[in-house]
């Protein structure tokens, strides 16, 4: 297993260029699976889990090449299982969204359920009310999502919950269904809207996306495309948080800022500046922070897949740091990490009590998932000492060779192959 190690105490400066959003790649690659024609998508990150996405692709039946640029022949699929099986969906679960792809085209799947996970027991029903009320004949049988539908039809639902896979599944899914479908409270985040871009190039009908409201007019095929990923929003804010601690000066290319007003409110909250550029998003940490207090949100508000991040910069930050986990029931898993290299922070419930400044000290460290690997990468580039990570896989999930685009703008760190000797 990989590990890295990080000397802290050096300032970040110069440019680093976002890649592609992994969130947005993972469902457009399930997208692919609506058409019987090929697709081609650009800017794709190279990361495990748009790897681990490919071989359901392929064990599903399509032709995968490349990584930069994936091309996706989904000619075969229909002689295949038509069935997600449980060693993928376990490693990543959001393989459960080709669920409604492959229901909508094929009129069946198996989809494992993917069980609980490190963050929370994260369950499926909205996914699965949704779909029914598309009309899915649904059962649970040894562990798996069996899906029948002869032609989904369209109709209205209401998500009891905001939930961003359950609104993409449902809306794929809508889109080859006969007839219109209303979708409210949905999920408004810019990957939900890009996949709505992607459905609408390909030939769906589609209005709403990026509001609580979205209407699907269903068509009866689709076709494939060529899409280039957007630029990852969480990539540019873990970077920021790097910039920011650091006391750095960096501008992040291509970052999207119309997509990270939360965060940048945020930043602005502690004293880092943030200059929107013609270039993307130039990030100056100040000589100190000061706290701030933050509410995980759905889009627009402050992501979850930041909450662990931003925790390292309030425990950079002079005075006490409020952070509230409203998304995921077990979203902590980082804290202890923190602590062992010195942070005061105190979980109660859902918030996090952050006490700052503290000067952390370098520790061997564990990683739990892959935001939480995150916070502990920024937490050794300010610490004292040598910082040794491990687990470095979960980083790999959602990070494109974060340890050479560190270096590249001044960060002492290095990965090892292997375990240590
Ligand atoms: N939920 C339900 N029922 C459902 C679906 C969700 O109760 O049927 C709950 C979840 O348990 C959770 C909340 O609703 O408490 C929100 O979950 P959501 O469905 O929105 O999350 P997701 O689609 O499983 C995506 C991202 C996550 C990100 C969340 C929230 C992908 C592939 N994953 O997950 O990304 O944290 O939205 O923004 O898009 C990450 O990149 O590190 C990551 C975990």
């Amino acid at each position: 297993m990989d590990r890295i190690v990080i000397e802290g105490g050096h300032r970040l400066r110069g440019r680093v260029r976002i890649n592609g959003a992994k969130n947005a790649a993972l469902l457009i690659q399930c997208a692919s699976l609506l058409t019987d024609q090929a697709t081609t998508l650009r800017h794709v990150p190279i990361l495990s889990d748009v790897a681990t996405m490919s071989r359901l692709l392929e064990r599903l039946g399509c032709a995968v090449e490349g990584d930069r640029t994936l091309a996706i022949d989904p000619a075969a699929v229909a002689q295949g299982s038509l069935e997600a099986p449980y060693d993928l969906v376990k490693t990543m679960r959001a393989s459960i969204t080709v669920m409604g792809p492959l229901l909508a085209r094929y009129g069946r799947a198996r989809v494992s359920l993917p069980g609980g996970c490190a963050i929370g027991a994260r369950p499926i029903d909205q996914h699965l009310k949704g779909l029914e009320a598309l009309g899915a004949k649904i059962q649970l049988v040894h562990g798996y999502v069996e899906l029948r539908a002869k032609r989904l039809r369209g109709a209205g639902f209401v998500f009891d919950t905001v939930t961003v896979g359950g609104t993409q599944n449902v809306m794929m899914a809508a889109c080859l269904a006969k007839g219109t479908s209303r979708l409210e409270n949905v999920a408004r985040e810019p990957e939900v809207q890009e996949l709505a871009t992607v459905l609408v190039k390909m030939g769906a009908r589609i209005r709403g996306a990026g509001t609580s409201v979205i209407e699907i007019e269903g068509v009866d095929a689709l076709h494939g495309l060529d899409h280039s990923i957007l630029p990852d929003r969480i990539e540019a804010g873990t970077l920021a948080v790097a910039a920011a601690i650091t006391r750095g000066d960096v501008l992040l290319e291509d970052a999207p800022v119309d997509h990270m007003h939360a965060q940048i409110a945020k930043l602005e909250e502690a004293g880092v500046q943030c200059r929107v550029e013609p270039d993307g998003l130039r990030v100056i940490g100040p000589e100190q922070l000061e706290a701030v207090d933050v509410a995980t949100q759905p889009y627009p508000g402050f992501p979850t897949d930041m909450q662990a991040q931003i925790m390292v910069l309030a425990a950079c930050a002079r005075g006490q740091s409020l952070v509230t986990e409203t998304i995921f029931e077990n979203r902590f898993m980082h804290v202890p990490e923190l602590a062992r290299m010195g942070a005061d922070i105190h979980v109660n419930g859902h918030s996090a009590i952050v006490r700052g400044p503290t000067k952390l000290s370098a520790a061997t460290v564990m990683a739990t998932d892959l935001r939480a690997s995150a916070s502990l990468v920024l937490a050794g580039l300010v610490a004292a000492g040598s910082t040794e990570i491990l687990r470095v896989y979960h980083l790999d999930r959602g990070y494109e060779a974060i340890e050479k685009r560190l270096r590249k703008i001044g960060a002492q760190i290095k990965r090892y192959h292997g375990a240590r000797a």
